[in-house]
């Protein structure tokens, strides 16, 4: 599968804004996702295959940090190897920046994601009880050595 990654811009945004909940994600909705975009401090990257919008994934930095965000691919193109792509791109973009640290966090039940990023070698550093609508959310750290 030929995927070509690239910055995120509200153009991109537009041109899924109809099926996001359908065909993506139900839990970022278009304005806060616009709310990111126009955020100085994220950078998010979308997933392309044939020309369509098949996944996107973003970054927010403070400091030295950075936190993933999203990650998210289309329903139909799951399992394709599309969030390994975007994920990977998340931890270059950090790593170029000289950033210490990545981490994020997930609902504990969510073993797809779980696994997606044991395969990029983050580990888990921490549990927030009753999170999500009563599940875990389980946070998780990948470190920069230079
Ligand atoms: C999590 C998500 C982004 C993974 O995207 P994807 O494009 O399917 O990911 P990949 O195809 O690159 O698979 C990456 C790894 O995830 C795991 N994985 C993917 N599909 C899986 C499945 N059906 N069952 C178990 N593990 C699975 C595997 O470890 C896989 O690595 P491998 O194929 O090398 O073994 C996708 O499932 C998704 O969009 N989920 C809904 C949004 C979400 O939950 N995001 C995370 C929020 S924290």
């Amino acid at each position: 599968m030929d995927i070509d990654i690239s910055y995120m811009n509200i153009e991109d945004l537009e041109e899924i804004k109809d099926v996001l909940i359908s065909d993506f994600d139900d839990f970022w909705s278009y304005n806060i996702l616009k709310g990111e975009l126009e955020a100085l401090n994220s950078k998010y990257f979308v997933a392309r295959y044939l020309g369509e919008i098949v996944g996107f994934a973003g970054i927010k930095i403070i400091d030295l940090e950075a936190e993933v965000m999203n990650i998210v691919t289309r329903k139909d193109k799951r399992n394709l190897g599309i969030g390994s792509l975007l994920l990977e791109k998340l931890i270059l973009v950090s790593k170029d920046l000289g950033l210490n640290e990545i981490y994020l966090e997930v609902n504990s039940k969510n073993c797809v994601a779980i696994s997606l990023y044991e395969k990029f070698k983050f580990e888990k550093i921490g549990i927030r009880k009753k999170y999500y609508n009563g599940n875990d959310a389980m946070i998780m750290r990948k470190k920069f050595i230079y």
